[in-house]
């Protein structure tokens, strides 16, 4: 069957199509397209992402993105002469479209001049993230569900980041359902979560812990904000520890933040504590030299020590959980997950028989490929049903 993905509930505008099969311990999946228009040189400008103009931005773009994924599939075929909609079918679009009425017209004018693509489902996420933002995918999902006649497959962010480790280089790839791969421990940082995953089988998901305060991608967002680094701060702060780590005399043991919870018996996580012992360190060096971040220097081991803090505590409750669960497979996702820090740590600390899967770089942030294969595994799993509401704060 080929899914059309749709991916909304940030800051990237992602669809992809893929055409997934199933054999006896494998889904296999051939990537037919996936194209991805990022917003984040605009709200870097903010530092930050708004919501309203991450939609603001997703409605102005999303027919283009489905436009390049069409055609990177080959589905995007020009008709002959213009077609005129069924009036009825327009009205139930512009009905679906209500949210997101400035998108009506173009959808039908898009459509006017194609063909029809032939497409089985469209799977498309409805939380968590920003509602707004959200609203946008849902709803275009909805008219292009209309339009087309197939069922809408409701995905959670969180378990597309989970399926994101799968695709590699090539264009095919397979999802293991194998028992003997299970249990599954699924460590996924983003932006906006930080969470312990127990997995015993595809679709069966046990929080077992989770941030009480800000997720990891967010204490590195702030942090680099303080150290007056653009949005996202992720990737500034890894290369300026990197560069610190590189020094042949590493002078950072002079300053030391707390590893927050890292003794805690259970697997929460808290990084407030830590964004603000990294404030009053910049607050304490300013005062004796306002003009102290233009030291290079001084970033450089701020962002190393806070570096090393999130991954110390990150990997060693990974560690415990690891053990505490007899767990066989380890898949780490999310934004986060970029962090080659991060990845090199817990690949060297995690014994031989625990298989470990990073996403590739290009998959670790937000795509529409994850959305299309958990969207796959949730089509597949009939007992669970979601609503087509966007909802910001989404459980797995
Ligand atoms: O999953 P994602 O793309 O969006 C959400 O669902 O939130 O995650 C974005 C987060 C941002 O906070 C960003 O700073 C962080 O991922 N990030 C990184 C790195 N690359 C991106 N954090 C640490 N190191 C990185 N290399
Ligand atoms: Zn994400």
């Amino acid at each position: 069957m080929k899914i059309l993905a749709i991916e909304t509930s940030c800051d990237e505008t992602a669809i992809a199509i893929v055409e997934a099969r199933e054999n006896k311990d494998l889904a296999s999946f051939k990537i037919l397209g996936n194209e991805v228009s990022s917003q984040i040189a605009i709200h870097s400008k903010y530092g930050g992402v708004f919501p309203m103009m991450a939609k603001r931005e997703h409605s102005k773009n999303i027919l283009d993105v489905l436009k390049k994924t069409l055609l990177e599939a080959g589905l995007y075929k020009i008709s002959k002469k213009n077609k005129t909609i069924d009036p009825k079918l327009k009205s139930k679009i512009k009905k679906v479209l209500e949210r997101e009425d400035d998108l009506f017209n173009d959808f039908i004018s898009f459509f006017e001049k194609t063909n029809k693509p032939k497409i089985d489902a469209i799977a498309v996420t409805v939380g968590p993230g920003l509602e707004p933002a959200l609203w946008v995918g849902i709803s275009f999902a909805k008219a292009l569900s209309t339009y087309l006649g197939v069922p809408i497959i409701p995905v959670n962010h969180m378990e597309g980041h989970i399926f994101s480790v799968y695709p590699k280089d090539k264009n095919t790839f397979v999802v293991n359902k194998d028992k003997k791969m299970f249990p599954i421990l699924s460590l996924l940082v983003s932006g906006g979560h930080t969470e312990l995953v127990l997995i015993k089988d595809w679709m069966k998901y046990k929080k077992i812990g989770k941030t009480r305060d800000d997720a990891a991608g967010e204490a590195f967002d702030k942090v680099a904000r303080m150290l007056e680094l653009p949005y996202p701060g992720g990737p500034e702060i890894s290369k300026l520890a990197k560069e610190e780590r590189g020094k042949i005399t590493n002078s950072s043991q002079e300053l030391k933040f707390p590893r927050p919870m890292i003794n805690s018996k259970d697997y929460d996580f808290s990084f407030s504590g830590l964004k603000t012992a990294v404030l009053y360190t910049i607050r304490d060096l300013k005062e004796k030299n306002p003009k102290i971040l233009n030291d290079i220097k001084i970033k450089q081991k701020i962002a190393k020590e806070f570096e090393d803090s999130v991954i110390e505590v990150l990997t060693s409750k990974t560690l415990r959980a690891l053990k505490e669960y007899k767990i066989k497979t380890l898949i780490v996702g999310g934004g986060v997950s970029a962090n080659n820090r991060l990845e090199e740590v817990i690949r060297s600390s995690v014994d031989k028989e625990t298989k470990v899967f990073f996403p590739s770089k290009k998959l670790s942030g937000d795509n529409g490929l994850m959305i299309a294969v958990a969207g796959y595994f949730q089509f597949k799993d009939k007992k669970k049903s979601r609503k087509l509401n966007a909802d910001g704060n989404l459980s797995l």
